[in-house]
């Protein structure tokens, strides 16, 4: 019987959602609308790919969700802060996220930058005072999760991103794009799925081998979503790439081939995970839904 992904993604957010909104401030701490700005985009809905990603990648390698969900709720920490910032009028300048008006419309742009702060710098707290690992492997999942997110990973590819508006980039220029904007936060998530569960060095290469081709589709696949999607799926405009004319798998090489290209890493991406045997459904029907979804 095929894996019914629905109910596994119910219970990562469930369990994320629960362990976030414990270790959080709450909203009337004071000042307030610093704590209120980190809510309002935090539990606006997100789909917590990135925890489902963690948690799949620790019970692939035989591990349990409990030790993963520390390191999931800073990967996702880490992923809003990324998205508030990105919407900003001096990046994206968009005003819809997640269904409703992006964080600085409703707090102030001032507010905004400094609840992106909050959330990044917090989500190196989460983990180390959060996880209940070794030690040895907490400085692991600092460095793994600080590689992904700052100048070796997601901030050069969102400066690549900026740099790139208005201009044709060639094809590996694009992939470093997008492999390092948005494929580098989803392969530290997998990767700390297996650092939470203590997993053996090859089986974290095979992990890295998939996460690299699921990272990669799905930023093709959300370039291929502004074209093709809606906003009321997306929870956010569609059509906002061509409008600042972003560089983008559609834009650089057609619609079609930006499919297809994703349907080849979704492929690529399983074959790593036959040494999984049943253990690898749920990361199998994950690298499915990233190229196949509609939000
Ligand atoms: C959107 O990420 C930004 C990208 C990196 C492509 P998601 O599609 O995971 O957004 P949420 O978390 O579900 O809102
Ligand atoms: C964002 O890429 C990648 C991030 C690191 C946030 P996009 O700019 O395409 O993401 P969306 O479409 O606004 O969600
Ligand atoms: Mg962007
Ligand atoms: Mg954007
Ligand atoms: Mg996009």
């Amino acid at each position: 019987m095929a894996f019914d992904l629905g109910p596994f993604l119910d219970r990562c957010r469930e369990r994320v959602d629960g362990y976030l909104d414990r270790t959080l401030p709450p909203a009337d701490r004071f000042p307030r609308p610093l704590f209120e700005a980190v809510r309002y985009s935090l539990f606006a809905g997100g789909k917590r790919i990135r925890p489902a990603f963690a948690i799949a990648a620790a019970e692939a390698v035989g591990g349990g969700a409990e030790e993963a969900v520390p390191l999931a709720a800073a990967l996702e920490m880490v992923h809003t802060y990324s998205l508030i910032h990105d919407d900003l009028p001096a990046m994206d300048d968009d005003d819809l996220r997640r269904g409703r008006p992006t964080n600085h419309r409703v707090y102030g742009e001032g507010m905004a930058v400094l609840a992106g702060d909050a959330l990044l710098t917090d989500a190196f707290l989460v983990l180390v005072e959060g996880s209940t690992l070794p030690a040895e492997r907490v400085l692991q999942a600092v460095r793994v999760l600080a590689r992904a997110a700052g100048s070796g990973g997601m901030v050069a590819g969102q400066a690549l991103d900026l740099e790139s508006e208005g201009r044709q980039l060639d094809l590996p220029t694009l992939e470093f794009l997008h492999t390092h904007k948005t494929g580098a936060l989803i392969r530290a998530s997998v990767v700390l799925g297996a650092i939470a569960a203590g997993a053996a060095p090859e089986a974290t290469r095979a992990l890295e081998r998939y996460a690299e081709r699921v990272g990669l589709a799905f930023q093709i696949a959300d370039d291929v979503l502004d074209v093709e999607g809606t906003t009321e799926a997306l929870g956010k405009p569609v059509g906002s790439d061509q409008g600042r004319a972003k560089a983008t798998y559609p834009a650089v090489v057609g619609l079609a081939e930006a499919k297809r290209r994703a349907e080849e890493l979704m492929r690529e991406a399983e074959e790593y995970l036959d040494r999984f045997g049943p253990a690898g459904a749920p990361l199998r029907a994950l690298a499915r839904f990233v190229v196949e979804r509609r939000h």
